[in-house]
C-alpha cells in the first residue's frame, strides 16, 4: 500500500501559489516571475518522477519477497513532495539563497518516501537490496537505528540519487527515504506531535519528552523480542540468491 500525502503536481495551482509568493517577496524587483516559476515547476516534476521511480522499485522488491518467501517486508509506504512553503521556510531557516540552484544543491528531501516495515530485519534487507541496485546511487546514510538520537528517535535515512530520463537526458535527482519499523513509526508520530505542540509549559514538555524516551526503550525491547519469535518461526532473514 502506498499512501500519497498529496495528489500529483497540479501545475496551475503551483503556478498560482508561486506567483503569489514571488509578489510577496520581491514586489518591486521589476523582474517578471514567469521564467523562474516555469523552471521551478519543471524541477518539481523531475522530483516527482524520481519519487515515483523509487517507490516502484520498492514495490517490486516487496512483491518479490511475497512471491519467493511468502513474507511481506513492507507494511506500507508514504510519499510526498515538499510543499513550496516548506521549501522556502527551510531555505530561509538555513540561511540559504532562495533559487532553484540552491534547492538542487542544498535540499535533499524535496522528494521523500517513508518505508514502514514489519521487522527490523526487513528494514535492513529492503534498504540493502535497494542500495545495491546498479542504476541508482547512495548519496548519504544516517543510521539512527544503530545510533538512536538523544530523544529516542530511531529510523534509517538514506538519500538516493535516481536518474530521471527526460527529453534532455538523465537527470540524477535526490530522494530521501526513511526506513523504519511499525513501532518506530508509532513512536515518531507522537514525538512529532509533541514537538509541534507550542502551547505546552516547559515542565510538562520535559516530562512528556522523558516518558517518550522511556517508551522508545520499551518499544525497542518489544521489537527485539518479537523479531526473535519471528526469526524462530520463519528462519533467519531471507536473503535472495541471484
Ligand atoms: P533536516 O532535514 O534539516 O532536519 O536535516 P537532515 O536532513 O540532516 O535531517 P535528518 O536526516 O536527521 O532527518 C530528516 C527527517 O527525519 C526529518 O525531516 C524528520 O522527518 C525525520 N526526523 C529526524 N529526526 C527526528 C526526530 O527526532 N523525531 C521525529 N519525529 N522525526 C525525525
Ligand atoms: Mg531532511
Amino acid at each position: 500500500v502506498i499512501l500519497d500525502r498529496q495528489s500529483r503536481i497540479n501545475s496551475a495551482e503551483l503556478r498560482a501559489r508561486l506567483n503569489q509568493l514571488v509578489n510577496r517577496f520581491a514586489p518591486d524587483s521589476g523582474e517578471t516571475p514567469g521564467e523562474e516559476v516555469i523552471d521551478f515547476i519543471n524541477q518539481m516534476q523531475v522530483y516527482e518522477g524520481a519519487m515515483y521511480e523509487l517507490s516502484t522499485k520498492l514495490e517490486i522488491l516487496d512483491s518479490e519477497f511475497q512471491v519467493r518467501f511468502s513474507h511481506d517486508p513492507i507494511h506500507h509506504m508514504e510519499r510526498r513532495l515538499k510543499s513550496v512553503d516548506s521549501i522556502l521556510e527551510k531555505l530561509q531557516r538555513k540561511g540559504l539563497p532562495v533559487s532553484i540552484n540552491s534547492i538542487r544543491d542544498n535540499l535533499f528531501d524535496v522528494a521523500g518516501i517513508r518505508v514502514i516495515c514489519n521487522y527490523r530485519d526487513d528494514v535492513y534487507s529492503v534498504s540493502n537490496y535497494l542500495s545495491a541496485q546498479s542504476d541508482i546511487q547512495v548519496l548519504r546514510v544516517k543510521d539512527y537505528i544503530k545510533n538512536p538520537k538523544q530523544n529516542g528517535y530511531r529510523s534509517l535515512h538514506v538519500i538516493y540519487a535516481v536518474p530521471v530520463f527526460l527529453s534532455s537526458g538523465a537527470h540524477y535527482t535526490p530522494v530521501e527515504v526513511q526506513f523504519r519499523t511499525i513501532a518506530m513509526d508509532y513512536w515518531a508520530s507522537l514525538e512529532h506531535a509533541l514537538r509541534y505542540k507550542t502551547d505546552l509549559e516547559d515542565d510538562k514538555y520535559a516530562e512528556h519528552a522523558q516518558t517518550l524516551l522511556d517508551c522508545a526503550r520499551s518499544l525497542q525491547n518489544v521489537e527485539t523480542q518479537m523479531q526473535s519469535i519471528h526469526r524462530d518461526i520463519n528462519g533467519a532473514p531471507q536473503v535472495a540468491e541471484p
